[in-house]
């Protein structure tokens, strides 16, 4: 791995795009905060503390949370700002070895085949084999440990709730010794760890074996100063008396007990939507009129409706006084 003094995040990287430099990995806690601070991404230090030691130590970081707490984004993030490729397993049900690892090209052996028939070269074909790495397709976890030239990608496998026991016990392998086997070709092992992310939404608990081959960090809700900060970042346009109000609202929302909280996604949502209508300051008609950009269940929107959203507007305005 390249080190050296150029741990500095690159300023102004506008939105995690990529496709700059490789930079080397952060020195410490600081540098790390300020990496992700370089893609808009605004950790708190105990988030910050575990990814700096995830990549240090080149262990796999298991990010659990609610939906919408910015679990995805630490791993776009870090791909744009360490310039390296971001490669995504995006993980649900049913998801597969053929879908996750790689897949023998059958179509291509085919064609190999009748074509060395017709050249009369079907003995050399059978020699060099059917299960070459030319007829391998690789899917994300073999492409992630499959790189060239010391450029480790980030490997984000997004969402590991939604997939079932079977996928996660292959997954041990991968993770505790970065390597895969093909049972026709031999053991594919990275020569450089990639760097690993797995989220979680915690619809059902991972398997503790897999938990003890990661760091572990709980993704939490923003508390309000930081909310504010990340609302003043990505919606810029919204101005400080609305936003301020906007945080104010979703932070008392989050204390109703409802079904499913408003995430960070929903707070910058709802900021866009009130830009949208033109809007400076926030008023409980308006409030009451976007509540879908917040909320997303009939239930919840009841609840609120009956804590009623000029008493937690006005609550929420005290809260802030
Ligand atoms: N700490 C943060 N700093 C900057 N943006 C954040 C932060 N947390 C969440 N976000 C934003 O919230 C949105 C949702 O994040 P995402 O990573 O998709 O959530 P999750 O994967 O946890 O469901 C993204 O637009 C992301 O940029
Ligand atoms: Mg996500």
């Amino acid at each position: 791995m390249v080190r050296g003094t150029g741990s500095t995040p690159r300023e102004g990287a506008d939105h995690p795009a990529g496709g700059g430099a490789m930079s080397a990995i952060p020195e410490s806690v600081d540098d790390t905060e300020a990496l992700l601070a370089a893609g808009h991404y605004l950790a708190d230090r105990e988030l910050a503390t575990a990814v700096f030691l995830a990549l240090r130590l080149r262990r796999p970081l298991l990010l659990e949370g609610e939906a919408g707490v910015g679990k995805t984004e630490i791993a776009k993030v870090l791909a744009a700002t360490l310039g390296r490729e971001l490669i995504r397993l995006q993980c649900y049900e049913g998801l597969d070895i053929a879908d996750a690892v790689y897949e023998w090209n059958h179509a291509r052996q085919m064609l190999a085949v009748r074509l060395a028939e017709a050249a009369g070269t079907g003995h050399e074909l059978a020699e060099s084999g059917l299960y070459a790495e030319r007829f391998l397709q690789r899917r994300p976890v073999l492409r992630a440990l499959h790189s060239v030239g010391g450029e480790t990608p980030v490997l984000l496998i997004d969402e590991l709730d939604r997939t079932d026991a079977p996928f996660e016990a292959f997954l041990l392998e991968v993770l505790s010794d970065f390597q895969v086997t093909i049972p026709e070709l031999g053991t594919v092992r990275a020569a450089e760890p990639p760097i690993v992310i797995l989220t979680s939404n915690r619809t059902r608990e991972i398997h503790d074996a897999l938990k003890r081959r990661c760091l572990y960090h709980w993704v939490d809700y923003p508390d309000a100063a930081r909310e504010l900060a990340i609302l003043e970042r990505k919606v810029p346009e919204a101005g400080a008396a609305l936003s301020r109000a906007v945080v104010a609202f979703v932070q008392r929302l989050r204390q109703l007990d409802l079904y499913r909280l408003p995430g960070v996604a929903e707070t910058l949502d709802w900021a866009r939507a009130l830009v949208a209508l033109g809007c400076t300051t926030l008023d409980a008609q308006t409030a009451a009129l976007t509540l879908g950009a917040l909320i997303k269940s009939q239930d919840d929107l009841g609840l609120v409706r009956a804590a009623g959203v000029d008493a937690m507007l006005a609550g929420a305005a005290a809260a802030q006084a």
